[in-house]
Parts: C-alpha cells; sequence; structure tokens
C-alpha cells in the first residue's frame, strides 16, 4: 500500500515552512529578542526587532525618545513601524512589550501572522530586564513592582496571542523548541 504521506523528517524545524510571519509579544525581559533571533535561524528566515527598527527610523534609542518626546510619540511610532514590518515575505519579528496593547497592530497581527505570546514569571522577568538599563518605563522605578502592574494589565491581552509558551529560567531554546512544535498544528 502506498501512502500520501510526507515523508517523516528528522528535524522538527525541517519539517517547518512558514506561510506567514511569526510575531513574538510579551514583557520586557520575556526573552522575544534572543528567542526570535534563534526561531528565525531554524527557521531560515529573517528576524527583525520593532524596537532595533523604531530606532533605526528615528535615529534614536528608544530612551532618547522617551526623553525628547514622549510614550505617546514613541506608541505612534511603534504601530507605524511594525504595520510596514508585515508587510512582504514572513519572517519572526519581536515586538517591543507594549506593542499588542494597541487595537489595531494587535488586529493587524491577528488577522495576518501566527502570534506567541512568550510569558515569565515576575522573578525570571526581573532577573533579565535587570542585565540592561535601556528601558524607559522601568528607569529610577522598582521592577517588580512596574513589571507586576503591568502584567495585570497586560497579560489577557498577550493571552489574545495564537501560541503561549512559557520561558521560565530554563534556557531559550527550550522556548524555541516549545514554538516550534506548537507552530506544527498551528491551522492558520
Ligand atoms: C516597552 C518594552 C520595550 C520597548 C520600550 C517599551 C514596554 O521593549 O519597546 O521600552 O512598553 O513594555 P522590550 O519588550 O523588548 O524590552
Amino acid at each position: 500500500m502506498t501512502s500520501n504521506n510526507p515523508p517523516v523528517l528528522a528535524n522538527q524545524e525541517a519539517s517547518l515552512k512558514l506561510g506567514r510571519s511569526l510575531v513574538l509579544v510579551g514583557m520586557m525581559g520575556a526573552g522575544k529578542s534572543t528567542v526570535g533571533r534563534s526561531l528565525a535561524s531554524q527557521l531560515r528566515v529573517d528576524f527583525v526587532d520593532s524596537d532595533d527598527e523604531i530606532q533605526s527610523a528615528a535615529g534614536m534609542s528608544i530612551p532618547e525618545i522617551f526623553e525628547r518626546f514622549g510614550e505617546e510619540y514613541f506608541r505612534d511610532g511603534e504601530r507605524r513601524v511594525i504595520s510596514r514590518l508585515l508587510e512582504g515575505v514572513p519572517k519572526v519579528i519581536a515586538t517591543g512589550g507594549g506593542a499588542f496593547l494597541n487595537e489595531e497592530t494587535r488586529q493587524l497581527i491577528k488577522d495576518h501572522c501566527h502570534s506567541v505570546w512568550i510569558s515569565a514569571d515576575l522573578d525570571t522577568l526581573v532577573t533579565r530586564v535587570s542585565r540592561r538599563n535601556n528601558r524607559p518605563l522601568l528607569v529610577g522605578k522598582d521592577p517588580r513592582k512596574v513589571l507586576s502592574e503591568l502584567g495585570e494589565i497586560r497579560n489577557p491581552i498577550y493571552a489574545q496571542a495564537d501560541i503561549h509558551v512559557c520561558s521560565d529560567m530554563a534556557p531559550h531554546s527550550n522556548t524555541v523548541g516549545q514554538i516550534l512544535k506548537a507552530l506544527q498544528s498551528c491551522k492558520k
């Protein structure tokens, strides 16, 4: 008896062809950029980080944008940059922690992409954000308090993503593996 099933491939990623962009959402410190870079290389597509793109478009760092023009201006740039990134060939896109909160951005992502919420417990987020001091929302504040308060508001919204994976203290390669596995059964 002959079978029409495709051959089983040894590598999980080898059997995946990304038909639409994969957008990573979640809190600061969740690991979106590190996980995204690795996912993109395994899926053999480009990786883009929306924060990096905003900084290049503005010719300024994110702290400078917040300081000179305020958060609202940053959010407007973020919305425009992400809608541009969503066009074109499928890629992996890591978004800044506030991007998915914007209704227009969220709808675009839901309509045209695979969305993945990477969550992590508070201890993990606090440890990871303490490695860098380039996040204006945390400067001069208690990161645990800010992250906890933002999480209350944001987590129900991140939960609207197609896929949810946890990236607690485990290595980022675990998170990458979880996402590749979830993508295989994604119906989109
Ligand atoms: C923000 C997260 C940051 C950056 C900006 C605002 C947020 O990105 O976009 O500082 O509102 O959570 P990361 O999530 O990559 O740290």
